[in-house]
């Protein structure tokens, strides 16, 4: 196989939100390579519909938006990680609307038609903060950062590239400290494995919602960030909070679509199939309750009634309003024979987000020296046990400035030794294709059935025993076989669904997102503690935090 050799400044691995923002502002500075598995737009940024929170009302506060992140975080989120995120979120959104983003305005009444930015209200949230570009916000971003980076010559995009692994010191055999080099590229139109050498590099590759069945994600969300990092020798933190959201358009043509919170934000209603409410019964906010509330009551729902669904209700608003506030998931649902205007919405849950990821600070550092991560594949603290709706978004924005600027400031570093090029087996399999399909069909079922919305500790124990069989079956086919892209997405959900699992086993109580019918409360000794996994079989769950007084 022929080897080819790159070398940058910065190298970052993703294209969406995270790593587009890092790449405009890292490229003042330096050469960057942009690295994207498919096209550059295709991300879970893309489908973002909701929008971004942040404070830009005078009804609104800082501390309403920290209160709101805490609480629906249940006593885990890292409060000064939150402060430093929704404090620098206005700056970086009037940054965003500097570049070229378009969010939807409204008519100020009685201004003579003076406008102001048109803001959403989502679940958990006290006050409408989230900005939003109608229900296409995530086409929009990708839309306006991508022009922009258009601009910049020091930025180079590598489209069908799939990122490998990273190379590492340690990994490489040096006894030197580690430090992360580069990592080894899979060009999908080539079948070449090319050497990308950087003195520093970001892992912007997003969330994993495609280890499980169902999801609102795209094909790329296969967790190859995590389970990279974890190769690496990366901390890995909280993996057991999967955020499930409750409304996925249930239809057996429709894959993966959304029905955005923000139908709920403007009065949409959840029904069961007899047309009943049933929020009432569950939380005092109704169908605005925190997600995981929601997620889990509909599935309480659902089993009750042997229902293969519940309904989501705007019927009662001016078609014209939601037509025009809602016009792609109108159109959408419309192809699917449902007019959102007169007919309630048939919904399930759907994994959505990961909570959890590569342990970094809010300036996007891991524990290994030139390994940054940021959005969703990191791990900062802001969403704790459960994620507030459209703070992902934000939290992209503002630690992607962060790390940037934290890597301008800082020295590069010198590489100090030679690179070998990848090794892998040359053997082609004709049985391969087969073997990855059934193996990944049987990971996501497993996952949705044995570690979903409802956790026990008995089916959490057998999911951990076959998922440890599938990875070493999977292992003596990557060492043994040519690399394709389905192999090492197949090793990846394998690895994410490993840490999932461990993660939830480490976690003896229900909080937030991981609800488990054993332990079915919190436990007051385990809020503020992280459940941390390294490699080399360690499970570490930290110990309360020092409080400390600046
Ligand atoms: P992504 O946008 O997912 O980008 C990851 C990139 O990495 C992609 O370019 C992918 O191709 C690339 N990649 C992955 N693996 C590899 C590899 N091995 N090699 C090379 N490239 C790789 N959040 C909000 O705050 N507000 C919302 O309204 C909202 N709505 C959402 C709606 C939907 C349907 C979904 C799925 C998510 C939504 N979210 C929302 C969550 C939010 O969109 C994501 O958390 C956020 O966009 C993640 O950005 P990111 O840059 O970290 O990752
Ligand atoms: C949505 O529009 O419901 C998604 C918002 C989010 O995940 O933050």
């Amino acid at each position: 196989m022929t080897q080819r050799r790159f070398e940058f400044d910065y190298l970052v691995l993703g294209s969406g939100i995270a790593g587009l923002s890092f790449a405009m502002r890292a490229s003042l500075n330096g050469r960057v390579a942009i690295i994207t598995k498919k096209h550059r737009a295709e991300s879970n940024t893309n489908y973002a519909q909701g929008g971004i929170a942040a404070v830009t009302s005078k009804e609104d506060s800082y501390e309403m938006h920290v209160q709101d992140t805490l609480t629906s975080g249940a006593g885990l989120c890292k409060e000064h990680v939150v402060r430093t995120i929704v404090e620098e979120g206005p700056s970086r959104i009037a940054e965003l609307i500097e570049l070229g983003m378009r969010f939807s305005e409204r008519v100020i009444p009685f201004s003579g038609g003076a406008k102001e930015l048109d803001l959403g209200r989502e679940g958990g949230h006290s006050k409408r903060r989230i900005l939003h570009a109608k229900d296409i916000t995530g086409r929009e971003i990708e839309r306006a950062l991508l022009a922009a980076i258009a601009q910049r010559p020091s930025i180079t995009i590598f489209e069908d590239h799939f990122a490998i692994d990273l190379i590492t010191q340690s990994k490489l055999g040096s006894k030197a400290p580690n430090r992360c080099l580069g990592a080894y590229v899979l060009n999908r139109n080539t079948n070449e494995v090319g050497t990308f050498i950087a003195p520093m590099v970001l892992l912007a590759t997003g969330g994993c919602g495609k280890v499980y069945l169902y999801t609102t994600n795209p094909d790329i969300a296969t967790g190859d960030g995590v389970a990279m990092a974890y190769r690496a020798g990366a901390s890995i933190a909280n993996m057991e909070f999967i955020q499930f959201h409750p409304t996925c358009l249930y239809h057996p043509k429709a894959k993966s679509f959304l029905i955005s919170e923000a139908v709920r934000g403007e009065g949409g209603i959840l029904r069961d199939t007899q047309g009943t409410e049933f929020m009432d019964r569950y939380h005092p906010l109704k169908s605005l309750a925190p997600r995981d509330v929601v997620a889990r009551a509909i599935d309480t729902e659902m089993k009750r009634s042997g229902a293969d669904c519940v309904h989501l209700d705007i019927t009662h608003k001016p078609a014209r309003f939601v037509m025009d506030r809602f016009p792609n998931i109108y159109k959408t649902c419309l192809e699917y024979g449902i007019d959102i205007t007169k007919d309630p919405i048939p919904v399930v849950p759907a994994a959505h987000y990961q909570c959890g990821g590569v342990e970094t600070n809010v300036n996007g550092q891991t524990d290994i020296p030139g390994l940054f991560a940021v959005g969703e594949v990191a791990c900062t603290g802001l969403h704790g046990a459960n994620r507030l709706a459209s703070n992902s978004l934000l939290e992209a924005l503002v630690c992607a400035h962060r790390a940037a600027d934290h890597v301008i400031s800082t020295a590069p570093h010198k590489l100090d030794r030679e690179i070998p090029d990848w090794q892998s087996g040359e053997a082609l399999n004709p049985d391969e294709l087969v073997v990855v399909s059934h193996n990944w069909d049987e990971i996501r079922r497993l996952m949705w059935d044995y570690v979903g919305i409802v956790r026990t500790t008995k089916r959490l124990n057998r999911a951990q025993k076959r998922i440890a069989n599938l990875l070493l079956e999977i292992q003596e086919y990557y060492w043994d076989f040519r690399v394709t892209g389905d192999l090492l997405e197949l090793r990846n959900i394998a690895t994410v669904a490993e840490l999932i699992v461990a993660s939830a086993l480490a976690r003896p109580e229900s909080r937030g997102l991981n609800y488990n019918l054993d332990f079915p409360t919190p436990d007051p000794e385990w809020s503020q503690r992280d459940s941390v996994l390294r490699k080399e079989g360690s499970t570490t769950v930290s110990p309360p935090p020092v409080v400390k007084t600046t």
